[in-house]
């Protein structure tokens, strides 16, 4: 069974001394990590305190972001292999912010996808949507190639790891959320993609999130989808009692 995955993506904020408090707070409050597990993305440079802080506790840190080489004159960039050694779990790749702000293209997310995976640590695959309709033909493609190209040459048992987020950029930052059947629709569109790209098998075993304005408002309904298996939330995670409603989403009403 697919073990709900509720994840924070704070982006460019917070401070280190935030952060550490923040983790400080949270993680006694968390669901155990064989019934949900609960994931915060943050800066790397608050990586490895936080993983200090969260030692003993079900929540784990993921990386925003990382480049697609170990080593070389790439200045600025981080590299996949460091994340692996402070014990990084998940790094969050392709998300629309990077698309957007700085030309994350898909064969660059296909590249970054094989870093992480060489080095042992999870993608979390982010698909952006920008049609804002889902009625429309263009959106579908644009959707599946996002996803065909993301996981260009990962085999399938490795393939079963992989995290996908379906984010739709309209969605994003914006307090309007799609609506749960619209989020249920690319959600299952892309187990389709992953069902024809591997077997009915791989694709029952990916976890593929919700992201949007993803609240407590809105989380109870989107869980109940058959297709969504967790969310990944910016605004809503920046609070620790925010986050925690999150993820103890099943005793929300
Ligand atoms: P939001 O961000 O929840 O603030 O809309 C989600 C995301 O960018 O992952």
């Amino acid at each position: 069974m697919r073990v709900p995955f509720i994840g924070g993506n704070w982006k460019m904020n917070l401070s280190l001394t935030e952060a550490v408090a923040f983790v400080d707070e949270l993680k006694q409050q968390l669901p155990d990590k064989n019934e949900v597990e609960t994931v915060i993305a943050a800066s790397p440079l608050f990586l490895s305190a936080m993983i200090d802080h969260s030692l003993n506790s079900p929540l784990q840190i993921a990386a925003e972001n990382c480049f697609y080489e170990d080593y070389g004159a790439f200045t600025g960039e981080v590299s996949p292999k460091s994340l692996a050694e402070i014990k990084v779990p998940y790094v969050i790749v392709g998300h629309s912010e990077r698309r957007r702000y700085f030309n994350e293209t898909n064969d660059i997310v296909n590249k970054k996808v094989h870093s992480i995976l060489r080095n042992q640590m999870t993608p979390i695959i982010c698909c952006d949507e920008t049609m804002g309709s889902l009625d429309s033909g263009d959106h579908f493609a644009w959707v599946v190639n996002q996803i065909t190209t993301a996981l260009h040459g990962i085999d399938e048992e490795v393939a079963k790891q992989v995290v996908i987020a379906y984010e739709p950029s309209w969605a994003i930052g914006t307090g309007n959320s799609a609506s749960t059947s619209e989020a249920e629709e690319g959600c299952y569109l892309i187990r389709q993609t992953l069902a024809d790209i591997y077997s009915d098998e791989v694709a029952d075993e990916i976890r593929i999130l919700y992201g949007g304005s993803v609240n407590d408002q809105n989380i109870v309904k989107l869980m109940q989808e058959p297709d969504i298996d967790g969310v990944l939330a910016g605004k809503a995670s920046l609070q620790p009692s925010e986050f925690v409603k999150l993820a103890n989403f099943k005793r929300l009403k």
